[in-house]
């Protein structure tokens, strides 16, 4: 496919690039106007989560929009939205559990930096301002996430814009940043946290914010079982919010309702979106222990965030759908054992291909980085962009991949992930596996050797 000048009134997201017209899907299959098919194993953005097309949330969706399709969140409910939030409440293991709707990942992060600081402010602890974030982590596109965000592509441009916020380093075994090795590190990763409390001051400090596993920026990073709760018992001596960051991770991706379960500890704050409402509706949400919002309820405060929006009854519709419809069919143990399955077949099939360094991951978010040399762990140069060759040679076999970049130092580290929806075959988790191999054999393998030579 060769790039076109995009022609027409759409301000696209990428200029040298052709989009094909997608018309409609089945199952985990996307179809352009040409016909051509496109298996998105990535469901999108890691997305997409009950497949394409699914007569019942489109029937629900209908029938809210009939009822009633808007109204303004700071004068109305609705039963469709109190329903979705008992429904919520069944699966979503924090204590008497509150949620806040909105639409982006991106908002309900930003909800959340602004609830810890409220809250902060409301315990008379009004020094606490700032909020930790972890280098390679995403945490969405405004200003104020990125600012807590880890991704130098994404923030760079913006840094003299923004009020930049504290960083530690994230748990990244592969690549450590710290130069150690598990287990004789002692997840010192982890007592960066209490490092950096040290250096700010605990009494300056509101929150922290971390994705319990890594998406995009640091693909399917899963870290060790003692880093979570080493993290929560810093933050609860500190008086400090633990925000979890679940919008890619969250809501069954990972095999169960919330990543965090996979580490028994807790956040106060979390945050969620994609999949909630399967691709759908753009729907995300704020989730906090019941005891914060009651703090603020006491003080006599509302919440300082909102948006035009948030609380939409077609969202609940479409969130309430999704969720019977994974219950319904099961697919959180779907992620679990199909995600199993496509780990095994990833790291059977390509982990002893020359280019390939790390096959990693947790139920349906695997994460495949490549490398110059195995050993060294050396990653390619930036300029070769093979995150991007892999990506587009699987998409030109009929195969969607989520690509990613910067996870050895900001710039270089090539990764693709493969996240599909927990409704993949067996038949499609062996042609993705096998088209990625195809792809590291046909297309990485020669720049190696072009690399190496050079
Ligand atoms: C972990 C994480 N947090 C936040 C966001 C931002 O979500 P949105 O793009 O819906 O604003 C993303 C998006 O990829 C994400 O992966």
């Amino acid at each position: 496919m060769s790039p076109q000048h995009p022609e027409g009134h759409v301000f696209y997201r990428k200029m040298w690039h052709s989009f094909p017209r997608i018309t409609h899907g089945e199952g985990i299959t996307l179809i352009d106007d040409q016909g051509r098919r496109y298996l998105d194993a990535a469901g999108g953005a890691i997305v997409v989560n009950i497949g394409i097309g699914v007569e019942e949330i489109a029937a629900a969706i209908a029938e809210q929009a009939r009822l009633v399709a808007y109204v303004h969140a700071e004068k109305f409910t609705t039963p469709v939205l109190e329903a979705y939030a008992d429904a919520l409440a069944e699966v979503i293991p924090l204590p008497d559990v509150r949620f806040f709707p909105l639409t982006t990942g991106s908002e309900a992060n930003e909800a959340a930096i602004k609830l810890a600081r409220q809250i902060q402010i409301v315990r008379g602890q009004r020094s606490r301002h700032l909020v930790i974030g972890r280098w390679g982590s995403y945490h969405g596109m405004t200003l104020g996430t990125l600012a807590v965000g880890g991704r130098a592509s994404a923030r760079n441009p913006y840094l003299p814009m923004m009020y930049d916020m504290p960083h530690i380093p994230a748990p990244t075994c592969y690549r450590c940043p710290l130069g150690k090795q598990y287990p004789e590190c002692a997840i010192a990763c982890a007592d960066a946290l209490e490092e950096a409390v040290a250096e700010y001051g605990a009494d300056q400090i509101a929150a922290f914010i971390a994705e319990p596993v890594s998406g995009a920026a640091l693909a399917a990073t899963v870290p060790p079982a003692e880093y979570w709760p080493r993290i929560r018992d810093i933050c609860d001596r500190h008086g400090i919010l633990l925000i979890a960051d679940e919008v890619m991770c969250g809501f069954g991706r990972t095999g169960k309702w919330c990543a965090f379960e996979h580490f028994g500890v807790a956040p106060d704050i979390l945050t969620m979106g994609k999949g909630l409402a399967g691709g759908v509706f753009p729907l995300s949400m704020m989730a906090a222990r019941g005891h914060l919002v009651e703090e603020l309820y006491h003080a006599g405060q509302d919440i300082g965030h909102g948006g035009t929006f948030s609380h939409h009854p077609v969202g609940a519709a479409a969130g309430l759908a999704t969720l019977r419809y994974i219950q319904k069919h099961d697919l959180v143990s779907a992620a679990a054992h199909k995600g199993r399955r496509l780990g095994e077949l990833l790291r059977a099939k390509l982990s002893g291909l020359p280019g390939v360094g790390d096959v990693r991951g947790i139920g349906l978010m695997q994460g495949v980085e490549f490398v110059m040399d195995k050993t060294a762990r050396t990653p390619f140069p930036a300029d070769l962009n093979i995150a991007n060759r892999v990506f587009a040679a699987c998409r030109d076999r009929g195969v969607m991949l989520y690509p990613g970049r910067g996870t050895a130092d900001g710039i270089r580290g090539d990764v693709v992930m493969a996240g599909p929806p927990a409704v993949i075959t067996e038949e499609e988790i062996a042609i993705v596996a096998h088209t990625l191999k195809e792809v590291v054999e046909q297309v990485v393998a020669p720049l190696l050797h072009d690399s190496v030579g050079q």
